[in-house]
Parts: C-alpha cells; structure tokens; sequence
C-alpha cells in the first residue's frame, strides 16, 4: 500500500517537471566506482594519489537531463573515510545524496559500498570530488556532463565536446598540509608545486632536494594532455576547475574563446583571450580551429590572483595532423599578470544570463545577510571566519540531527544576518580581531523565502593583502546580483543590482577588498553548505550551512547514518 502510494508519487513529479519525451527517455547510469590510494605521477613526481577505479582525475560521468545517476562506491582507502559531493547537481527531493561528510552524511567507512542515488535534473557542466577533510586534493575529483534532453539544441554550435578539469598540484600530503593549518606556530604549505590540465602536469625533475627514483621526467603518466583538433571544426570544451588554491587563467595560444555556459547556465556569449577560471567553477567556451595549421598550439593554465612562484601548466592544442606531442615552435604565451585585479572584475562583470534562457530574478528579497570575510586569530591559531565565526563539521550531520531532533549534537544560537558594528568595520585595516570563535551554528531559512547574501571582503592579518574567495552554494542555483570594490553600501549599492539579466551560478568569486552580491530561492528541502571553495580555507572555517524546509524531506536512508548520535537511530 505505502509502496504503491509512492510510486505513483514519483510519477506524478516527473510528469510535472519533464515533457513527455524526456520521461520516455529517461535512463539509469549506473558506475561502480572504487576509491583506493595508488603511487602516481601526474606531473613526473611520484606520490600517494586517490584514485577511482585506478585514475585520477576519476571516469567521467556523461548523462542526459532527467536521468538517474547511481554511483556504487566502495571505500578501499583501508585506513580512510570518505564521501563524494555532486558538485554543480541540486540533489532536489534526495538531499541526503549531496556527499558532504557532516552535513548531509556519515563518512563512509573503509571496506563499505555506499550508494548515491540522484536525478541530474538539468543539464550543463558539473563536477564531482571527494567532501571530506581535505581529500579532495588528493585526487578524488572528475566531471560530470549532463547533455539536453532530446529534441532541444543548445544557442549555439559546435563539431565536438571535450571536457578539461584544471587543478593545482601539491607533493606535500593532505595530511601533512591539514596538521600544519591547525599548528602553532602555523605551517603553510605554499605555492602548488605545478598545475595540472585534465590531471597532467609537468614538474621539473632536477629540482634541487628531489630525491632519486621520485621524479622521472620520461614517465608517460606525466606527458602532457594533447587535445586533437581537426582544421575548421569548433570545440565545445568543458573547462572545470578544483583547484585548491590557485585562481586561474586558461588560454589556448593564438585562439580566442567565446564563453558560452557557466555553471550549466546559458551565458550572453563573449570572446576572450584568456579565461579567468576559480575553484569550483565550470565554464564551456567555444574554440574553432581556424590558425596555422601547419603547427601546434599551447595550452596554458596560469596562477594569478597570488603572486607565486608555480610554474604554468602546459598542454598540447594539436593540429590534425601534426604529431600529438609535437612541441609549438613558440614559447608559451605569459598569460595575465598576477596582480591584474582590473581584468578578473571585468571578465566577472561580462557574464550575464543569454537573453533566451533568463530565469526571472525576483525583484526584492525577504532576508539580507552580509557575510563579512575575515582572517582571525583564535587561541592563537589561525582561522577564516564569516561574522567572527569560524565554522566547524559536527560530528552528526546536521541533516540527521535536525530531522531526527537530535539538537543537542550542535550548538543552538543562531549566527547573526550582519555582525555587531559592521558599519564601523574597516575592510582596509589589517585584521587585528582576536575575538572570533569557532562553531557550528547554522542559518536556518523560511522555506520559499527569498534570500540574498552580500559576500564582504576584507584585508586579511597581512599588510595590504586580501584574497579571492570562491563561494559555492550546494543545493541551488543563485543569481549574481552585482560585484562592487570597498565596503558593500546597505542603501546605495543594491539599487546598482542586475535585475534584469544575471546569471545564475552555484560558485562566485568575492574579489579583493570587494563584495559580491547574490540572490536564490529556498525551495529545496535539505541542508546545505555555502563554503569558500578553497580547500585550506573552508578547512580553517570558511563556511556555513543553510537549512531550508528540514520538515518537508522524505525519509531518510539508513546507510548516512553510523556516526555521532546517529548510532542510536540505527540500534535494532
Ligand atoms: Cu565543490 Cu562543498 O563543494
Ligand atoms: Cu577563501
């Protein structure tokens, strides 16, 4: 009886939100994935990486709107946990699948196969890595591209569709960086040691202090990635980036890009040189191969944003058909300059929504929460804190202890919309502020209620320094309501807010000493994290958790539970 009810229930959901054809369409992807330490050398370097089913970046997952995505995942990690996260994929009606350990989850143990079940409810470009400590830099990351339903056509064209995810590299482990954030004296682990394009990367093996045996220069699982063109055909490719730290710029010597999609949002095309690229972000850019064809091309990630001393990332744009690893005759073009603030605010400045494809803003909101970012001292360590609060993982996912009234596992007070004396707050000053504190308090949101979220940044304990900050929202899509330079002005700037055709995007970049203003809707029932998506930084507390609608989610699945407080649900 119940069974039967709720087959006709998810009938029903699907005939609301899909035509016709794409019901009949709508297929299982089924992946059976294992997750395992391997000695790799994706830039020449060997080390422990996380691999999927023994590479890294893991397989692709390519589906259609409307599909289901089953992933089977057994964690051979031995002595590890760990959990995936669906970057980009709004986990609508299963919010206990979005894989972020301690929000929406229970790590998965060694030896266990757990199975994350969701519809990839729209189409366009996604990610997926590992949400748990700071696994992700270890490798455990890939795409994920979600085609249009049969019988629609993206604005434009193209011959192929190629996707590169772009990553920064460190040798030191995850281990190693994560015991020196949460030290004192603090250890930062520094500059990524390279960059990599679609998980290869070139270090330089005669280094001096690199160990004999660890870096071989000639091992194939470093050469670089070669992407084929054939002479007068157009690419669609699929940029991504899990960087850790790194902002990047991507460019394809001697090519412009027309960037068509960011986040799976149809974007008002624009051509540039070089695509400005954050953690977190995916974009599709449009390339012809209409030069010399006589030759190849670089490829080239930069490092900008920081200055750094990390060398640029290579790969090969190759001719057809020239030899794939036929080096350019030219030296690889040099790419922005670090420090060019200008041309970063501007490229973020150009993406707005393609005219055909806007989602109407709504015109006020119901809530304005600013979220001053700060760097901050506490009991002497070092930390990132939004309104003097520095967020921590409980140990029960809040998903668990919210529906189930375990309220007792996280702390009550609610954090503040604005901090005291904001409007006293010099963003310029050199962060002195040692009355932070660590918690995790979460924001509990009016289900349907119209949210915005100022992001304030600030200079950090460094003189003249501030940082990018990528911000990524699980669980929604939001609109990019406007960037401003200095102190976000309650009563002045928001009259300056797009309204007519923003982009929606699920990952925003705060640029130095600026704001960024954004706007969603809190229509999905779950719990979410809103996080910096540099991996050091939502590590030392760049982040919270929005809760919306707890009381409207299904039932949930035992095999999140098994941590925390959790145990005692699952006791026979
Ligand atoms: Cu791509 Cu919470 O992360
Ligand atoms: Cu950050």
């Amino acid at each position: 009886m119940k069974l039967k009810d709720s087959v006709v229930i998810v009938g029903l959901f699907l005939l609301s939100f899909f035509n016709l054809n794409s019901i009949v369409e709508a297929r299982i992807r089924h992946y059976r994935w294992e997750v395992k330490y391997e000695f790799k050398s994706p830039d020449c370097f060997k080390k422990l990486v996380i691999t999927i089913n023994g590479i890294s970046p893991g397989p692709s997952i390519i589906a259609q709107q409307g599909d289901t995505i089953i992933v089977d995942l057994t964690n051979s990690l031995v002595t590890e946990n760990v959990a995936i996260h669906w970057h980009g994929i709004r986990q609508i009606g299963t919010p206990w699948a979005d894989g972020t350990e301690g929000v929406t989850q229970c790590p998965i143990l060694p030896g266990d196969t757990f199975r994350y079940q969701f519809v990839a409810d729209k189409a366009g470009t996604f990610l997926y890595h590992a949400h748990y400590g700071m696994q992700r830099e270890a490798g455990l990351y890939g795409s994920i591209r979600v085609g249009l339903p049969k019988g629609e056509a993206e604005p434009f064209s193209y011959d192929y569709d190629r996707s590169i995810i772009l990553n920064d590299w460190y040798h030191k482990s995850t281990y190693e960086q994560a015991a020196g954030l949460s030290s004192i004296p603090f250890v930062w682990v520094g500059d990524p040691q390279s960059l990599l394009i679609q998980g290869k990367g070139r270090f330089n093996c005669s280094t001096p202090g690199i160990m004999a045996g660890v870096c071989n220069a000639t091992n194939p699982e470093c050469s670089p990635y070669v992407l084929t063109v054939v002479p007068g055909k157009t690419y669609r490719l699929r940029i991504g980036s899990l960087t850790a730290l790194a902002a990047l710029s991507f460019e394809i010597e001697g090519h412009n890009m027309t960037v068509v999609e960011a986040d799976g949002h149809m974007v008002d095309p624009f051509v540039v040189n070089n695509l400005y690229i954050y953690s977190g972000e995916t974009y599709s850019v449009l390339v012809t191969a209409n030069q010399d064809s006589s030759r190849n091309y670089w490829v080239v990630s930069k490092m900008v944003s920081r200055n750094n001393k990390t060398p640029k990332g290579l790969a090969i744009f190759n001719y057809y058909p020239n030899h794939p690893t036929k080096s350019p005759p030219t030296v690889p073009p040099n790419g922005p300059m670090w420090n060019d603030v200008e041309s970063r605010v501007n490229q973020s400045l150009k993406i707005k929504s393609h005219p055909n494809y806007i989602h109407p803003v709504p015109k006020t909101s119901d809530r304005v929460i600013i979220f001053l970012n700060t760097q901050n001292k506490i009991n002497g360590y070092n930390k990132w804190a939004i309104n003097n609060i520095s967020f921590t993982l409980p140990h029960t996912p809040y998903l668990l202890s919210l529906k189930e009234n375990l309220l007792s596992t996280f702390e009550q007070t609610l954090p503040p919309d604005v901090i005291n004396g904001y409007s006293n707050y010099d963003i310029n000053a050199v962060e002195t502020n040692v009355n932070a504190t660590t918690s995790n308090s979460l924001y509990r949101l009016k289900f349907n209620s119209t949210v915005d979220v100022i992001l304030q940044n600030a200079n950090t304990m460094t003189v003249n320094n501030s940082e990018t900050h990528p911000w990524h929202l699980h669980g929604h899509n939001f609109w990019v309501l406007g960037y401003g330079k200095g102190k976000f002005n309650v009563t002045e700037d928001p009259k300056s807010y797009n309204l007519v055709n923003p982009v929606m995007k699920n990952t925003v970049p705060v640029h130095l000493y600026g704001w960024t203003a954004i706007r969603f809707v809190a229509n999905n029932p779950g719990v979410w994290a809103f996080h910096c998506h540099i991996e050091s930084h939502f590590y030392m507390g760049m982040g919270t958790v929005f809760e919306e609608g707890i009381e409207k989610v299904g039932k949930l699945p035992p095999a999140i539970m098994g941590c925390g407080d959790t145990k005692r649900l699952i006791k026979p």
